[in-house]
């Protein structure tokens, strides 16, 4: 029975890119799998079989084992959704097979070893299968520890070959697939690598981006290696045609690239985002920023009942739900998505509920959304939060209007937003949905800087 699994990263199948520590690790494995996936990469596992006859000592006995890889279904006529119920089926599947040689195995043959291309910790499944194997023997009563040994990568073996950083200073690095590549693709994103991609997907980008740097890289590591560097549209057709050619000849292509963002390009996206502001008060309300730490005003202003009740859903937060939105708070500022405050009570301190701005629509507009919790309500509290946040909008942010709406009927809403200045513009017909499916007309209001600044609400 085996007691030790050992995920051992071999680089990109030379020897001479096996760390120390995997070298060490393959000589205590006794039996190493080798997913067997026929035909074109067999060159693959001819690969991994001279790595250990060139890394594990002559005294060291061991076996490779090839196991039959479960087949897999079409893969790139698959929505996401099927994409990822086929690759957990095809992980099963694995288990399952590993399971039936590791039963079938000598008495001391104890250390059962998995080589993985390149490192474990990129695309590569090995430790997922492995995990499920240890826990079907854990429910079994059997204990087999198991350990990840890095390699090094594609991505790394090409930004070398380039002698290149695969970031930018200070900035972030995208990494994906082929399949993702062109629906998710935004410069926004900085450097991306791109792996698994077995149609070159980054075609589809050089005329939207032709400016973008390619560095493409196959067969990385073997005597074959293959290297192309330039200007996305310069270069497409003749990385199409090599790797075209290479394919013919080796039936079969393993390539990662990198696009990079030409030198010019600022590697920070223009800021839009709202600016930073201190407290704000009128020596009865603050309004802050909200932060992580306002995660239980934020859930308590929007699970309270009236709240509920003419809310859009009716769906009351988890704990964890009102953390996340509390968290996202300081990114939403940032990016201009919306200006997100929680009120306090000014003499003692308390959260009172939470007001925010906002960016949607034409440029220069804001749509307000506000509550207080129950104990707060009828003291002014969401009117002086209100007035306080026009301020800082009109003033500040340099929005031009501001807009707020609210369910018919939803009187209290409607009287502060009168309170604070703003104008009712009118009914919509059914604009806002209700929980239970029928839909409700939004009464609706503005106030324009220009209005704010001649009546000076105080
Ligand atoms: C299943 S993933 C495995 C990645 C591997 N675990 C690693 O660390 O690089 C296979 C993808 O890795 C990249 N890749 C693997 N070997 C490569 C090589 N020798 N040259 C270029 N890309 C390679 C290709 O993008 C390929 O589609």
């Amino acid at each position: 029975m085996i007691d030790r699994i050992r995920i051992i990263g071999i680089g990109m199948g030379s020897p001479e890119h096996v760390t120390g520590e995997a070298a060490q690790a393959l000589s205590t494995v006794d039996v190493f799998l080798v997913a067997d996936k026929g035909g074109a990469k067999a060159d693959l596992v001819a690969a991994r079989q001279r790595v250990c006859d060139a890394l594990i000592p002559s005294d060291h006995a061991y076996r490779v084992v090839e196991v039959a890889d479960p087949k897999r279904g079409p893969d790139a006529e698959r929505d996401d959704t099927a994409y990822g119920q086929g690759v957990r089926d095809w992980h099963a599947a694995r288990v399952d097979a590993y399971a039936e040689v590791i039963d079938g195995l000598g008495d001391d043959e104890t250390t059962v070893g998995f080589l993985v291309w390149g490192d474990p910790a990129f695309y590569d499944s090995t430790i997922r299968v492995v995990d499920a194997l240890v826990e079907r023997y854990a429910a079994a009563g059997a204990d087999v520890e198991h350990d990840v040994i890095a390699g090094i990568s594609a991505p790394q073996l090409l930004a070398a070959r380039h002698r290149i950083p695969l970031n930018r200073i200070g900035a972030s690095i995208h990494v994906t697939t082929g399949r993702r590549l062109v629906d998710e693709y935004d410069p926004a994103l900085g450097d991306v690598v791109v792996m698994l991609d077995g149609g070159l997907a980054c075609t589809e980008l050089a005329d939207a981006y032709p400016d973008l740097e390619l560095f493409w890289g196959a067969y990385l590591g073997s005597p074959d290696e293959l290297l192309v560097r330039g200007r996305l549209a310069d270069v497409i057709d003749e990385v199409r045609r090599v790797r075209a050619e290479a394919r013919e000849r080796h039936g079969w292509v393993m390539d990662t690239y990198l696009l990079r963002q030409p030198a010019d390009t600022p590697t920070v996206p223009a800021v839009t985002g709202y600016p930073e502001t201190g407290p704000l008060t009128d020596g009865v309300v603050v309004v802050r920023p909200v932060t992580a730490g306002d995660w239980q005003v934020v859930r308590d202003e929007h699970n309270d009942e009236e709240s509920l009740r003419w809310d859009l859903f009716g769906k009351p937060y988890t704990d964890d739900e009102a953390r996340q939105k509390a968290a996202q708070a300081r990114r939403e500022w940032r990016s201009g998505r919306a200006a997100r405050f929680v009120i306090v009570d000014a003499a003692t301190g308390e959260g009172a509920g939470v007001i925010g701005v906002m960016r949607m629509g034409p440029p220069g507009l804001g749509l307000l959304g506000y509550g207080v919790v129950p104990a707060f309500r009828g003291r002014g509290f969401t009117t002086r939060a209100l007035r306080l946040v026009s301020r800082w909008a009109f003033e500040s942010a340099g929005l031009a209007v501001l807009e707020l709406g609210h369910k018919a009927g939803n009187v209290a809403s409607g009287k502060v937003a009168a309170r604070a200045g703003f104008r009712a513009e009118g009914r919509l017909t059914a604009r806002l949905p209700n929980p239970d499916g029928t839909r409700s007309d939004e009464i609706y209001y503005s106030l324009t800087k220009e209005r704010f600044d001649a009546e000076r609400p105080e």
